[in-house]
């Protein structure tokens, strides 16, 4: 529907993609996994395609009317191998809704209930979907200062992961903020885990998939390489790929692949029949074929020469956040960043990143907290804060202007310092008045204003 007919039909919702729309143009989208997806993508998405009902696989749908859709999945498959270039007995599966579908579908085709999962330790940057659980005592908060580099969990299983497994969860090195491998190694031989995952949401760094593939052979674990946020980047060869290494990789689209909201599978030959069965009919109904449509389109830009430019400038990008910061006093996890995301530990400052993320916010700066290795705070108020530059580097934005960025946080973060460990509201109300915050946000929109996004 144009948005002219939108607007007619429903003028409420026109209203809220319109102020959404200016909030994406004006502020700085810093939030590591999203991006801006093309006009084209986002053409794809609202296409007819989403009228259409196509359980199953090509050629071997439930339903009448699927020529078209066939042929837009085996296109979509074809240049999924392309773009990650697959050895030739590799599989694809492009139909997980999601990234946490993607690896529910994944443990449905090659676990048994109870089995061991070894997952990275969710506090230290691991994801939901790997499992996660904690002692009833926590009442929703961490492991203060645990200085265990194994995590067993507890009776409180937030995910349905460790419901129906035995997730067993490895940490980073507490001096380093790295991997040791030789720990996870130690770790796997002790509890013998049928799959061992590696992948996250906030670990800063290139995991070695080199090592992780070969402890898992030692132990006959099956290896499962989450690739969700650097999919973009592995794709354009800014950073190393699992294929080949891994038995199972999966992804979601939206990050810094740039595409629509979803998820993909590649596994080996020889899993492939089980993967197709456990993500359908073991887990999902129909596949959403407009999202397909957008990815197909995704793939092709990611083919171009201008997404190897612009998911190098990423990583750059990030890397001169975190010397920006590191220069300036902050806390930068791990001393720096390989891909996308910078992470900051704002105890140096004496307070956690939930107020701070506010104020930031007010300033048209979007980021948000997060938790950190180490982790003393709770889920609702870690002690860091995360950003990442895909979308930054969407806008065209380079070097000069992660500097600015980095000016204007700090100017921010020095304002409000003396509020930051008030309670929420309290913080608020306490900083209402300071409207140099508004000044501050003036100056990032006309930054914004020189690097527009295309709607
Ligand atoms: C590593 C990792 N895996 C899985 C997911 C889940 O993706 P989705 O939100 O699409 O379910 C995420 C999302 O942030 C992620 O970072």
């Amino acid at each position: 529907m144009q948005s002219a007919k939108l607007q007619q039909q429903d003028p409420d919702v026109f209203g809220l993609i319109e102020s959404e729309e200016q909030k994406q143009q004006n502020k700085l989208s810093m939030i590591p996994s999203e991006n801006f997806a093309s006009p084209a993508v986002r053409a794809a998405l609202g296409s007819v395609f989403v009228n259409k009902y196509a359980e199953g696989y090509a050629g071997k749908r439930y339903y009448e009317g699927n020529q078209f859709t066939d042929k837009l999945e085996l296109l979509c498959i074809e240049r999924m191998k392309q773009v990650f270039n697959l050895p030739a007995d590799w599989h694809v599966n492009v139909q997980p809704l999601a990234g946490a579908n993607a690896n529910l579908a994944v443990y449905n085709s090659l676990l048994k209930p109870g089995d061991t999962i070894l997952s990275m330790y969710l506090p230290d940057g691991g994801h939901l979907s790997h499992g996660w659980s904690f002692p009833e005592k926590e009442e929703g908060g961490l492991e203060a200062g645990a200085d265990d580099q194994v995590y067993l969990g507890g009776s409180r299983k937030v995910s349905i992961v460790s419901k129906i497994f035995n997730v067993v969860q490895y940490k980073v090195d507490p001096k380093t903020e790295l991997f040791d491998y030789a720990e996870i190694r130690k770790i796997a031989q002790q509890y013998k885990p049928q799959m061992i995952i590696s992948g996250g949401t906030s670990y800063p760094r290139e995991i070695n998939y080199v090592e992780l593939a070969s402890i898992a052979k030692e132990v006959g674990a099956l290896y499962m390489s989450d690739v969700a946020h650097e999919a973009g980047l592995i794709a354009a060869g800014a950073n190393k790929s699992p294929v080949g290494l891994a038995d199972v990789v999966t992804f979601t689209t939206h990050k810094t692949l740039r595409g629509p909201r979803g998820a993909a599978i590649m596994c080996r030959g020889d899993l492939a029949e089980k993967i197709d069965f456990g993500v359908f009919p073991g887990l999902q109904g129909g596949p959403f074929e407009h999202t397909i449509a957008a990815l197909t389109v995704c793939l092709k830009e990611a083919m171009e020469p201008g997404f190897k430019v612009y998911a190098h400038q990423v990583v750059k990008n990030a890397q001169r956040l975190a010397l920006g910061f590191v220069k300036k006093g902050y806390k930068v996890v791990s001393g720096g960043t390989d891909k996308h995301l910078v992470l900051l530990d704002m105890r140096k400052q004496g307070f956690s990143g939930r107020n701070p993320a506010k104020a930031l916010d007010r300033a048209g700066i979007i980021l948000n907290r997060n938790s950190v290795p180490h982790e003393t705070g709770s889920p609702m108020n870690p002690s860091g804060i995360r950003m990442g530059s895909p979308v930054l580097t969407t806008r065209g934005m380079k070097e000069p202007e992660m500097d600015m960025i980095v000016e204007w946080f700090d100017r921010v973060i020095k304002l409000v310092a003396p509020f930051a460990n008030l309670k929420t509201a309290e913080f608020m109300e306490a900083t209402k008045g300071i409207t140099e915050l508004d000044d501050i946000a003036a100056e990032v929109k006309a930054l914004c204003a020189k690097f527009p996004l295309e709607f």
